[in-house]
């Protein structure tokens, strides 16, 4: 018998992100807050979640919603104060949850003190913690271009030069190579871990060790350094989770990022399986259908590669991408069949498994018909360049529609009184109009919801250790219709089985499987051969005498 190993908590954790400013408002100004997180973490506790991802509430202009951050060690007054922060992390340990802040540690606001000072003069002591290029004005150092839209350099006239911004111009990229920048880093993230956080998000990490000279953004050549070097000064003092967000993680990275000796991240976010339904070398806004094969090759891929050398993330959802029951499953017809499909095919993986606000509902995406309803930057400008390029307004709206990152900023819906119960005064945003039938009221009431799928999950996850160490392999790897794995222990053996489309599909698997227990299934009938539309299920059955 192989000795078991202790396993850090966090990898039979569910976490659960909140985008903050829709959650829950307290005051009535239409913006959700921290002491309106605090009234909902009994919520969270039934949900049986773990720990809390809670998107930056740090001071900032919200240029691009607080992740353009003016003061790290404060809270902006919109979302509370530092004490009402305390408090959180105190109430939400009362029940077991821990608090995981989002640092963003790429760039910060132009209205940080740092970026106020570096503008002053090349002699400035904070002038080295941006990174900028001399030039003359209209001739950018290179054709690199921002995120959000529009060139990443902007003149400063005072100074005659450039500074650098991946993101939107006031969102000033840090510069990592100078050393005194680490250390404020540092220094900051300690102070957090003081106050009793229980871990870190890590916003475009991958980004911070960019190159412009040879345009480089991510995976730069001192990225691993600088991460190493931040994790042995912070969070290996501490017994955190800490997740990296990087859109440019492959498998090999990915076994650096998430070494299971802890040098750098418990886990990243990986975004392959999230870019297949896109045109290929083209933005996300230019949509193409799923190429499911490819994408169930893809997951079983970082299952098998990160098994023993590191462990993955498991996400569909999150305040960047829209609701993925709109995308990949069928928000009308077959809502919550397909919301619970999505959510099997993913929760019988290994790794930690993320749970967005409103996606334990079935929350669908929203459609504004016209764009002055849009509150997003990414969004706005993008609409505005494709419009002065001469694409349609009606093609770029079927963009936005489908991929808007204000799909999955809409108000959490939690209750059919007005506004969805998120708050008194005016949203800030607009409630999406299905909260009467879409809501967590209705849900928790209700055995069958979305909810109760997800609170069932939850718990199987707690109670068998194959969640955790099962050995994925995949099945039927090359059917169009059925996403079949099993994962394996000494002791048992799991098969999760889903059908990926509305229509009915074969699974000559089950045969194999009578007898086993059902662990979940989000038909009321028996498991067969004949798969109902986005029929899904789990079966576990004893590998003793083997
Ligand atoms: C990350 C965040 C996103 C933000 C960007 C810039 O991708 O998730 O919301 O706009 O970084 O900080
Ligand atoms: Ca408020």
């Amino acid at each position: 018998m192989t000795e078991k190993k202790k396993q850090p908590w966090w990898k039979n954790a569910v976490v659960y992100q909140i985008y903050p400013k829709s959650f829950q408002d307290s005051n009535g100004d239409g913006i959700g807050d921290i002491r309106g997180i605090i009234s909902r973490l009994d919520y969270l506790a039934d949900l049986g979640i773990d720990a809390v991802w809670i998107s930056p509430m740090y001071c900032s202009p919200q240029d691009d919603n607080g992740y353009d951050i003016s003061d790290y060690q404060d809270i902006d007054p919109m979302f509370g104060t530092l004490s009402d922060m305390e408090e959180l992390i105190a109430e939400a340990k009362k029940r077991n949850i821990r608090i995981i802040m989002d640092l963003v540690l790429n760039h910060t606001s132009d209205e940080h003190r740092w970026f106020l000072e570096a503008k002053k003069g090349k002699d400035n002591p904070y002038h080295d913690y941006y990174v900028w290029r001399d030039g003359v004005e209209g001739e950018l150092p290179n054709d690199m271009k921002a995120t959000f839209g529009g060139p990443a350099w902007e003149w400063v006239p005072e100074l005659k030069q450039y500074y650098f911004h991946q993101f939107s111009v006031k969102q000033p990229d840090l510069n990592w190579e100078n050393p005194k920048v680490r250390r404020e880093i540092y220094d900051m993230i300690l102070w957090w871990m003081d106050k009793g956080v229980g871990g870190f998000r890590l916003d475009v990490i991958d980004q911070i060790a960019k190159e412009p000279d040879k345009k480089i953004t991510n995976n730069g050549p001192r990225l691993h350094e600088f991460l190493q070097e931040m994790s042995r000064e912070t969070f290996q003092k501490g017994d955190l989770i800490t997740v990296g967000e990087a859109w440019g993680a492959n498998t090999e990275n990915a076994k650096l990022y998430s070494n299971p000796n802890g040098s750098e991240f418990s886990m990243v976010f990986q975004f392959e399986h999230m870019v297949m339904d896109q045109q290929p070398g083209k933005e996300k806004w230019d949509l193409a259908p799923l190429p499911f094969v490819k994408m169930k090759q893809c997951m079983a891929k970082w299952q098998t590669e990160l098994y023993g050398t590191g462990w993955n993330s498991l996400f569909l959802d999150n305040h960047d991408l829209p609701r993925i029951v709109s995308r990949w499953g069928d928000d009308g017809k077959y809502r919550k069949e397909s919301a619970k499909m999505l959510a099997t095919m993913l929760h019988g993986m290994q790794g930690t498994p993320y749970i967005y606000q409103g996606e334990e509902l079935g929350m669908t995406n929203v459609r504004f018909d016209d764009i002055s309803h849009y509150e997003d930057i990414e969004t706005l400008n993008l609409y505005r360049e494709r419009v002065e390029k001469g694409y349609r307004p009606e093609d770029v709206m079927e963009s936005i529609c489908a991929k808007s990152r204000d799909n999955a900023r809409t108000p959490m819906q939690w209750n059919a009184e007005k506004n969805a119960g998120f708050t008194e005064g005016t949203p800030w945003i607009e409630v999406n109009p299905n909260y009467t039938e879409i809501n967590a009221e209705a849900e928790r009431r209700d055995p069958e919801s979305v909810y109760s799928y997800y609170r069932t999950l939850t718990r199987l996850r707690k109670e068998y250790p194959v969640f955790i160490d099962g050995k994925f392999e995949l099945l039927m790897e090359e059917d169009e219709q059925i996403f079949a794995y099993t994962r394996t222990t000494e002791e048992s053996e799991m098969l999760v089985c889903v059908n990926f489309t509305g229509k009915p599909a074969s699974c000559p698997l089950t045969g194999e499987w009578k007898g086993a227990q059902i662990l979940i299934h989000n038909y009321n009938a028996d498991v067969t051969e004949e798969m109902k539309p986005y029929e899904a299920f789990m079966l576990l059955r004893s590998r003793q005498g083997d």
